[in-house]
């Protein structure tokens, strides 16, 4: 725990200049241990004798600063000498950054620093290095660094002393809290595939690859010679560096340079990119002095999969990719316009396709810290956390990130500790619903013609949606009532494991049920009908899957549906009796469809399924990403649907497992494997002339269904055979 140290901050205002807080340090005999701990009202980057400590990029991390601080602990005894200079370099990061200009609580906080050094010596004597007001203030290189806009280094910058740093009494120490979460990390380093000049003139690095990270620099330069990057996700119908859909994020790269040979990388920003433009360089450009370095929440990866069909293939590396990139300590909708923020929407309809790909356990635990803090006094809770924007609605599917995701992380992981930590908050989210709606046991509001500031997102880029809108026509009410439902029958399950009496609960979703039965009679959207089935509203099931199937084919065999249906639609589907028509949807080439974003040459999901059109032309600048996870979140029907593994909700965690296949000759074969608590699930099954053979390893109890019959197993490898008939 920081005890005693004092939050610090430069004593004169640097502008945009990042300040480095310093301290001289003399050891005074052998070290046993040195542990280091640092949090900063910023992003920071400590050196000790000029070695960096530890590899967090942008530490110390997202989180709702108003009540909750990471700071980090590291061990350092190894990094200790005699005489040693340890070294804080501070930058702006979300706390300050132009992210965070609404929240002026926020924004304004001073730049500050604090840190202890406890120092534990083989004599038994422990000693403690405080920030306080004899730590030194100079200049850094940076001369500016902001997540949106980017950062500007000047490599011989001389370095200015300000003098001794001022103790910052306003700062709370009552918010620091350890670190909760997975540290920030570098990952891949991609080289150019190619380096080429647009139709503009322009000369333009292809990465092959839309990442979120930055670019690292090799070169040898003149002093004073300046290199300045701009990042892009495409290139326009003309084949030109487009930048327009950043909106108002610069994400520039600006380097100066020393002389002789030199290497840079951005200390404290980060871009969401595939293209670089080399908008001034130094002599001629080698695409070996150029690395894009990805970074992302260094979680533990578990599951892979792999088919017979490499396009389906592409839109699993794709999802991936497009996972990695948002991230970033928290869940972000999208990783390089003005935004990137921990929209609970696309988080929560992405949560389990993240969960069969990773470890997330600790990654979202930390964002439910802080969206349980960010819940208001009524139990709504904003649309994104950190709630950066200080956004004043609770809007439907958003708001169920709230019961959605501690429920999905303990069928993943089976950890009771995620429930009991959320359970008062997702019963306050129920209970805020309850007391929202304007009519009984559904949530309802009024009609609000305002498309801008209605109280929900509806149907979020839905195909349906009128002209001029960007919510599909599925009405708010069916839907807030519909996941009203969903989230109160995941907090009675949430009770259940954790002994609660929830017979209130239990008489409330009943209610709910029948009162969206008599209130709902008829279903005309793709969205409507996906809801009713995988929530399980409707007591005409079969009548409900046949009217779906219906919709989709008299579309052409293509999906209508926006952030709201598309994660259940091909479930809604196969667990009716039209895994089929599941598959045909999956493997639809045609806009609009996953793949049609393959053919399209995307290496991440794309926000709006037209993303780029046949003829080369953009979606419009305004919300326009190329990088949004929200529609890969049908790769968790890929693993729990097509290959068939899922956890038991009796036995959570994978300590017993349902392996039940959904093969289709169309995708020949498909391999998963997943890494679990209790040892690795593999699923494999191939269609071999008029035989579909599978191969199915569990490591613990598995219930194994095969063309629907049920067989219980021990642990073990376990083959069959099936002929096909017609
Ligand atoms: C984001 C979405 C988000 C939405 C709310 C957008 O600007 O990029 O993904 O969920 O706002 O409707």
């Amino acid at each position: 725990m920081i005890t005693d140290a004092k939050w610090i901050c430069a004593p004169a205002d640097l502008g945009e200049v990042c300040p480095v807080f310093s301290k001289e340090i003399r050891t005074k005999g052998p070290v046993k241990k040195a542990v280091l701990l640092v949090s900063a009202t910023g992003v920071y980057e400590a050196k000790i004798n000029d070695t960096r400590v530890g590899n967090f990029i942008l530490a110390p991390g997202c989180t709702s600063y108003r009540t909750r601080l990471q700071y980090q602990r590291y061990d350092v005894t190894a990094m200790l000498a005699k005489e040693n200079r340890l070294c804080i370099c501070l930058g702006k990061g979300w706390y300050r950054g132009r992210i965070s200009e609404n929240d002026k609580r926020i924004h304004e906080t001073p730049g500050a620093v604090i840190a202890e050094l406890v120092i534990e010596y083989e004599d038994g004597s422990v000693c403690s290095v405080i920030t306080d007001a004899s730590w030194s203030v100079c200049t850094s290189r940076i001369l500016f660094s902001d997540l949106y806009d980017g950062e500007t280094y000047n490599a011989s910058a001389p370095i200015k002393e300000i003098g001794f740093a001022a103790v910052c009494s306003s700062i709370s120490v009552d918010t620091l809290i350890l670190q909760e979460g997975e540290i920030v990390t570098e990952h891949e380093r991609l080289k150019p595939v190619r380096i080429f000049t647009t139709p503009r003139g322009e000369q333009v690095i292809d990465f092959g690859q839309n990442i979120a990270g930055y670019v690292a620099l090799t070169v040898t330069a003149k002093e004073g010679e300046r290199i300045v990057l701009s990042h892009a996700e495409v290139l326009d119908a003309e084949g030109n560096f487009y930048t327009q859909n950043y909106r108002s994020a610069k994400s520039k790269l600006t380097y100066i340079c020393r002389e002789g040979h030199q290497t840079y990388h951005p200390f404290f920003t980060y871009f969401g990119f595939q293209y670089v433009r080399i908008d001034e360089y130094p002599g001629d450009i080698h695409a070996a002095d150029f690395t894009a370095v990805a970074i992302y929440s260094d979680m533990k990866r578990t599951g892979y999969l792999e088919t017979g069909d490499q396009k389906i293939n592409k839109l699993y590396q794709n999802t991936l990719w497009s996972l990695l990139d948002n991230f970033i300590d928290i869940p972000t909708d999208c990783p390089q316009r003005d935004e990137r923020m921990g929209w609970l929407g696309d988080a929560q309809v992405f949560a389990k396709t993240a969960s069969y790909y990773y470890d997330t356990k600790r990654f979202f635990a930390k964002w439910l810290s802080d969206l349980r803090a960010e819940q208001r006094e009524d139990g709504s809770v904003p649309d994104t956390v950190p709630n950066f924007w200080l956004l004043t609605r609770s809007s439907t599917a958003w708001g169920d990130a709230m019961t959605i995701i501690p429920w999905q992380l303990y069928l993943m992981f089976g950890d009771r500790e995620i429930l009991e930590s959320n359970y008062e908050a997702m019963k306050r989210w129920v209970d805020f619903m309850t007391r929202d709606s304007l009519d009984e046991y559904l949530w309802t509001c009024a009609d609000d013609s305002d498309l801008m500031w209605r109280k929900h997102y509806g149907d979020w880029l839905a195909l349906d949606a009128p002209e001029g809108s960007y919510r599909g026509v599925t009405p708010d009410n069916f839907i807030a009532s519909a996941f009203y439902a969903y989230s109160t029958e995941l907090l009675i399950k949430a009770g259940h494991v954790l002994g609660k009496d929830m017979v209130e609960y239990e008489a409330l979703y009943r209610n709910i049920v029948s009162t969206f039965q008599k209130t709902f009679t008829e279903y005309t959207t793709q969205t409507e009908c996906v809801l009713a089935l995988y929530f399980h509203l409707t007591d005409h099931v079969a009548e409900t899957a046949k009217l779906l199937h219906d919709m989709i084919v008299q579309n052409g065999c293509k999906l209508k549906t926006g952030f709201v249906g598309t994660p259940y639609l091909l479930y809604a589907l196969s667990e009716n009796g039209y895994a089929k028509t599941a598959y045909s949807l999956l493997m639809q080439e045609d806009y609009p469809s996953w793949l049609y974003e393959v053919n399209h040459g995307a290496t991440t999901i794309w926000e709006h399924w037209d993303g780029i059109r046949d003829d080369g032309s953009l979606w419009s600048a305004d919300m326009n990403s190329y990088n949004h996870y929200a529609y890969g979140a049908v790769v968790d029907w890929l693993y729990s649907v097509a290959a068939g593994i899922r956890p038991n909700e009796e036995r959570p965690g994978f300590q017993e497992v349902t392996i039940a296949p959904v093969p289709d000759r169309r995708l020949g074969y498909m391999r998963v494997s997943l890494d679990t608590a209790y040892g690795t699930v593999t699923s494999f099954w191939q269609y071999e002339g008029d035989k579909v053979c599978y191969e199915i390893t569990t490591p613990v109890k598995a219930t194994i269904v095969i063309d629907g019959k049920k067989c219980d197993v021990e642990r073990g490898t376990y083959r069959f055979l099936t002929k096909l008939f017609g």
